[in-house]
């Protein structure tokens, strides 16, 4: 089975409530989304910008009420389905494992290691079983575009190349890693740390939803000798700091997409069920 690309873009956007007051906004509209697996973490802001339909979901809920454990991931990725995405990005905080990405900078991710445990993880399972490849769990078209973007906006941008990934440890939380543990991360290779985008990543795929994470480095959690450990004041401030290049980096990213038909994602991702589901089918 085939589908048939989707020749417009609708871009799904996860991330915190810095972002939702870009300007040039048309027709916002909050709309309550329902799924069976619950209720997402919030109302999605429906609106377009020059002929983009934009569809924001605050991760946390407006006012930052759930904690990465308590987020419905599940929910919140068929929501954004639902809500007709094309492409969901992710912008979300995190600590910087590597002294070369310093706070403030934006680190494209294209790896990821999940360490996260009490979180759903499948749409998947108990009367149809799925496996689907998550060996690369971020669209490169979406994650490429983003970079641009968020270069032209004059942010400091890391991308992966082909002798180096970057890769996103999701840890559970919602306390910090110890330094025994961000030491660990660093000895596996880890550029980054966050506690949201996984399962979201796999969900995503599970959904044949290209996505994307553009990772803003908010400190340099518990491991750099030279700077103190995180707190929660660090990362607001930081992210604080952050939201107007966020912002127009998504005013960038909507004027490409503007200017190019979306074609059928080259990786595959939105037909990937076809070779997924393991039980056959009536
Ligand atoms: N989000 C922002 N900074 C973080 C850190 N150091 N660890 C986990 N999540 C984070």
């Amino acid at each position: 089975m085939t589908n048939a690309p989707h020749t417009q873009w609708t871009l799904g956007i996860l991330g915190g409530s810095g972002l939702y007051d870009l300007p040039g906004l048309e027709n916002p509209e909050w709309v309550s989304i329902s799924t069976p697996w619950g209720a997402p973490s919030d109302d999605i802001l429906f609106a377009e910008i020059e002929g983009v339909r934009l569809r924001f979901l605050p991760r946390h809920g407006r006012g930052h009420a759930l904690s990465p454990s308590d987020v419905n991931y599940r929910a919140n990725i068929d929501a954004l389905k639902r809500a007709g995405c094309t492409d969901v990005l992710s912008i979300s905080a995190v600590g910087s494992l590597q002294a070369d990405y310093v706070p403030g900078d934006f680190v494209m991710v294209d790896q990821m290691i999940d360490r996260t445990f009490a979180r759903e993880k499948s749409f998947f399972g108990k009367g149809c079983v799925a496996h689907v490849s998550v060996a690369d769990p971020i669209c490169p078209r979406l994650s490429a575009l983003a970079a641009d973007a968020a270069d032209q906006a004059g942010a400091n941008v890391h991308r992966p190349t082909e002798d180096k990934s970057l890769t996103y440890l999701a840890m559970e939380g919602p306390q910090f890693s110890t330094k025994a543990e961000s030491h660990m991360y660093r000895q596996w290779g880890c550029d980054v740390i966050g506690m949201t985008n996984m399962p979201e990543a796999k969900l995503a795929r599970e959904a044949e939803l290209p996505y994307a994470t553009m990772a803003m480095v908010t400190d340099f959690d518990c491991w750099h000798a030279g700077h103190g450990n995180v707190d929660v004041a660090s990362v607001i401030a930081m992210m604080q700091k952050n939201s107007a290049m966020a912002q127009k980096t998504v005013l960038n990213l909507i004027k490409t997409l503007q200017d190019r038909p979306r074609s059928a994602c080259a990786s595959g991702i939105e037909t990937n069920l076809d070779v997924a589901i393991i039980t056959p089918q009536e």
